[in-house]
């Protein structure tokens, strides 16, 4: 028998959702719109049995029993009557205390709380395997792109190199528009709140917060280890400015901002490097063709090689989606009275500190048009090691400028050199300075 003729069986999955915004009303509209459907793929049916939200008087546009929602989040995951709770509240606190509470109390647990999970995920991790729970979030990274199920599941027997994200579909569509059309960072920022991309409080997005906890879950993930929030280096774009983008593109890149996680062999062993910054990127890097807020994730890997994942990072139903896969998921789980692969995080890697991090860097030197200025420029990348791969001069006489493209070197080397090249009286100044990804 298939899974299309089996009837479903008559004792439902008692699911809790905690929170009601953009995310949860998609969840709550599609298991009560698919509720046959989602019997039929799961075995038995999942039985919406209650709501928390802040405000239950609050109008919302879903067609659920009022009877269902309720203010007291915490007596509802303490009741000890759930097979699922679904998290999407957000925040920090109380989210964690009541995914704590539901999971010992026999409750498994999907959350799309990547904030959370980047500030106490090793902690809710062992609390779920203590209590035999699923603990799932395919949600938390890059919305409805699946990339936490293949690179925990489908990926668990390679080893994953290099994953470089775009994870953020905000900063994406802000770079996007000042790359297409020309605008400045504050131009296209405000067309991002006008289309409600940005919140009217844009600090997580563009400073690089949101795409720094995602960067932490998937360098977890990627190289069994546990890293939080305060483990990656996080530079956001407000300081991308409309020359640095027409000089990416004038040699053939376009400025993403990126989550980079990388694996790095030292002398005492493998080393993991994670960090968010702006970077340029190749025309001819698959990363660059990601327009507007959608979301992609590279991943190199030994035996694989390159992998690319693409779609929507954000929004209701797409997040719903993945939010539903991982309630699948766990349901399916609970019929069979298993638990899912847990976190592998045993992996005792050192932490490769930003200043250790290599890579290729862009400048923009302004410097006067005379005799010996290249020398003496030439003379401090030596200085420290920085090695120049290419180098062009635009205009002349007091409005030249060098734009100058390194080998790969280290973080802090480049950081002396930019120091140096300050204190020099042949330099006017240093108008731009931005790492190289994905090049060769
Ligand atoms: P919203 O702000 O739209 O919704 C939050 C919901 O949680 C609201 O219903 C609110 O109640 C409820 N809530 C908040 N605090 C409490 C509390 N203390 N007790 C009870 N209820 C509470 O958030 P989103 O739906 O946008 O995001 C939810 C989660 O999903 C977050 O972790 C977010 O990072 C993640 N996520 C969101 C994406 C998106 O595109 N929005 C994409 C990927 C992940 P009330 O309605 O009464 O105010
Ligand atoms: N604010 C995020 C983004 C979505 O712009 O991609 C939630 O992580």
């Amino acid at each position: 028998m298939n899974s299309v003729d089996r009837p479903p069986r008559d004792h439902p999955l008692r699911v809790a959702l905690l929170g009601c915004g953009v995310v949860g009303t998609e969840v709550a509209r599609r298991l009560t719109r698919d509720a046959d459907e989602l019997a039929r793929r799961v075995g038995v049916p999942l039985e919406l049995v209650a709501i928390a939200v802040r405000d239950v008087a609050r109008e919302r546009d879903l067609d659920v029993p009022a009877e269902l929602f309720t203010d007291d989040a915490e007596a509802l995951v303490r009741s000890g009557d759930l097979d699922i709770v679904i998290e999407v509240l957000g925040g920090i606190e109380p989210a964690g205390d009541l995914i704590r509470a539901a999971l010992d109390h026999g409750a498994s647990v999907v959350t799309a709380n990547k904030a959370l999970l980047a500030d106490q995920g090793a902690d809710l991790f062992a609390v779920a395997e203590k209590a035999e729970r699923d603990l799932s979030f395919e949600a938390a990274i890059a919305g409805a792109i699946p990339i936490v199920r293949p690179l925990r599941e489908s990926l668990a027997g390679d080893r994953v190199s290099r994953v470089l994200g775009i994870v953020n579909g905000t900063t994406n569509y802000i770079l996007d528009q000042m790359s297409t059309l020309g605008q400045s960072f504050d131009e296209a920022l405000a067309e991002a709140q006008r289309l409600g991309y940005a919140e009217a409080d844009p600090t997580a997005d563009v400073d690089g917060h949101d795409a720094a906890a995602k960067a932490a879950l998937l360098a977890g993930l990627a190289f069994h280890t546990n890293l939080t929030l305060d483990d990656v280096h996080c530079e956001g774009i407000r300081s991308v400015t409309a020359e640095a983008v027409r000089s990416a593109s004038e040699m053939g890149s376009v400025v993403k901002l990126l989550a980079i996680c990388e694996q790095i062999e030292t002398p005492d062993g493998p080393a993991v490097s994670a960090r968010v910054h702006p970077a340029m990127v190749p025309l001819s890097h698959p990363l660059a063709s990601v327009r507007g807020a959608f979301n992609a994730v590279f991943v190199e890997s030994e035996a694989a090689g390159q992998l690319m994942f693409y779609g929507p990072g954000a929004g209701g139903a797409p997040t719903a989606s993945a939010v539903l896969g991982d309630v699948v998921s766990v349901a399916r789980n609970r019929v069979s009275d298993v638990f899912g692969p847990g976190e592998t995080s045993h992996a005792d890697v050192e932490l490769v500190p930003i200043g250790r991090a290599r890579t290729q860097y862009h400048l923009v030197v302004d410097v006067d048009d005379r005799a010996g200025v290249l020398a003496t420029i030439a003379q401090e990348f030596a200085r420290f090691g920085v090695s120049i791969r290419t180098l062009r001069q635009e205009g002349h006489d007091s409005d030249a400028q060098l734009v100058i493209v390194t080998h790969e070197a280290e973080d802090e080397s480049l950081a002396a050199t930019v120091e140096g090249l300050r204190g020099l009286d042949v330099v006017r100044g240093v108008s731009s300075v931005m790492r190289v990804e994905g090049g060769q």
